[in-house]
């Protein structure tokens, strides 16, 4: 649980409405929320598509757990308590680039439910629309690519508490995507990605 010290802080609203903004960007902020095992394909995914949104004209941003885990999140390890910060941080982050009109898109294993619950409760409280999209790929595929070496670590006892291995994942309940990369190829996978967005009202301009 975080420990709230903030206090005597008053929200400060602004002049404009979200529609000003988004209208302003010609575009809708909304939050796609990839999930799954180390080499499971999250990061190559968002990668894409996030290339196919902006050669379409609507803003995206990735925000990869590598990527944040060497700026904003490097004090954080890999205990349970460590990355529940971690999500806790992105959720909130993926809130913000969503309010302000950016189709974010999250890549980290983030392996506990309730956090990922936590992100789709904000996105909701929010108005914002939030697709859980669950990178299903087997543990022994994820294994095998092992793009990173640290699946062979982990099993050598080099890296303790990595997820698969020796450290829980907790798959989506209800995820609103589920792509199993070992079937399903990184261009289909962006389609069905491509297709959701679509579904909620983001129109692609140049594609
Ligand atoms: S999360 O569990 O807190 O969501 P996050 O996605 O930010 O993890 O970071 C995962 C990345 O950190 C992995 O892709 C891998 O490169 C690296 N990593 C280092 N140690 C571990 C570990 N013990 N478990 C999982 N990933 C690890």
């Amino acid at each position: 649980m975080t420990e709230i010290k903030a206090t005597n802080v008053h929200w400060h609203e602004g002049n404009i409405t979200r529609d000003e903004r988004w209208g302003a960007l010609g575009s809708k902020g909304m939050t796609l929320w990839f999930t799954g095992l180390s080499g499971s394909g999250k990061s190559t995914i968002a990668v894409a598509l996030e290339q196919a949104l902006v050669n379409s004209g609507i803003p995206s941003y990735r925000l990869d757990g590598d990527n944040i885990r060497m700026g904003l999140n490097k004090n954080l390890g890999f205990s349970a308590a460590d990355r529940e910060e971690n999500i806790r941080r992105i959720s909130e982050v993926s809130k913000l680039f969503a309010d302000a009109g950016v189709v974010t898109l999250t890549s980290f294993i983030s392996p506990y439910r309730k956090d990922r619950d936590f992100c789709r409760e904000i996105h909701k409280a929010d108005g914002l629309e939030f697709c859980e999209i669950f990178v299903d790929t087997p543990l022994d595929v994820c294994e095998q690519r092992d793009p990173k070496g640290l699946y062979k670590k982990a099993r050598a006892g080099e890296i303790k508490g990595f997820t698969g291995i020796d450290d829980p994942y907790e798959a989506p309940a209800s995820p609103e995507l589920v792509l199993d990369t070992s079937k399903l190829s990184v261009e289909d996978s962006v389609v069905k990605c491509l297709e959701w967005i679509t579904g909620k009202g983001v129109e692609l301009k140049n594609g």
